[in-house]
């Protein structure tokens, strides 16, 4: 993973290889607690730079603390691994995420973040959602403070349209946006474009529906290409996201060593026009 192709410019100055890892598999069920095996999950994490993998998503949320927390154990101090965390939903349960976008909450997260990862400052810091009870203008300007302060270095949205991001824009410089994309699941093309069109990074999360892209009205084209590079379904689908725009930073979450190595494999398959062409058209349907 180490040609130019696979490197982006977080915000035109933080170089991230393209194909992350997405640490919110690394709780327990429902997205709460402690996994179900942890030295696993350690493995994962500390095979990352093996990997060359340096760019790391996570969010306060994520157990809650649990992912931040394992990521820490498993890999301070980064030596030079891009750890992006997140805050703005609040946990009520496994499987209970609620907006929270309050100045105080925001603030009070991105502080304990800080701490909890071991950094002086967070790379970059993402407004998980934008929380409708609170003005957006109120949120924005947080997230600027936070800047100002040096809390966070990088700042970037998540689940947001393009108008969204042009608001947010008038706040402070948006590095990334990160919403639900991937081959069967393309609600955020126009989202994607913008992105590619200003240099903004794009982060699709759920890069392989979770799994379950066999089950999907694509799976007789993703399972043809897959055999013709000797490659899985999985694959497939992150070759085809790292095509789909030199802005796209896959996030594939796993919890298990083996999952890991077959996602990084992936950017070293190259997908033909024609292949490219159709998937597109076959996730499109
Ligand atoms: N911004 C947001 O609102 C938001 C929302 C959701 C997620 N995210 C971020 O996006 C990341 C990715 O999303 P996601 O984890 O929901 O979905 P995903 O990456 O599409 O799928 C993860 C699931 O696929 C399995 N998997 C991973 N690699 C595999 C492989 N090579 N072969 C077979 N199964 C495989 C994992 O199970 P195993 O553990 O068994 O491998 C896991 O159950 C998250 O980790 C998180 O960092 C952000």
């Amino acid at each position: 993973m180490a040609d130019g192709n696979n490197t982006f410019l977080i915000d035109g100055t933080t170089p991230v290889q393209r194909l992350g890892f997405g640490a919110m598999r690394i709780t327990g069920p429902g997205i709460w607690g402690e996994p179900e095996d942890r030295a696993e999950a350690i493995r994962t994490l500390r095979r990352l730079p093996d990997l060359g993998v340096n760019f790391i998503d996570t969010a306060d949320s994520y157990g809650p603390n649990v992912s931040e927390e394992l990521i820490r154990t498993a890999l301070h101090p980064y030596g030079g691994i891009l750890v992006a965390t997140k805050a703005g939903l609040v946990r009520t349960g496994p499987d209970h995420w609620v907006p929270l976008g309050r100045p105080e909450y925001l603030i009070q997260q991105a502080h304990t973040s800080l701490r909890r990862l071991g950094v002086e400052q967070i790379g970059l810091w993402q407004l998980h959602r934008i929380d409708p009870r609170v003005p957006a203008d109120e949120q924005f300007g947080t997230v600027r403070q936070l800047i100002d302060d040096g809390i966070i270095r990088h700042a970037g949205l998540s689940e947001v349209t393009v108008a969204d991001i042009e608001a947010a824009s008038r706040h402070f410089k948006v590095a990334t946006v990160q919403n639900c994309y991937n081959l069967a699941d393309r609600a955020s093309e126009d989202v994607l474009d913008y992105c590619t069109q200003h240099g903004i990074g794009f982060i699709p999360w759920y890069p392989l529906a979770g799994g379950d892209l066999l089950q999907s009205a694509l799976s007789s084209t993703l399972a043809k290409v897959a055999a013709s590079h000797d490659a899985t379904v999985a694959q497939i689908a992150l070759a085809w996201l790292l095509k789909r725009s030199p802005v796209m930073l896959p996030i594939p979450g796993t919890s298990k060593v083996k999952h890991l190595e077959q996602n990084v494999a992936a950017a070293r398959i190259c997908l033909t026009e024609q292949e490219f062409a159709e998937l597109d058209a076959s996730g499109r349907t």
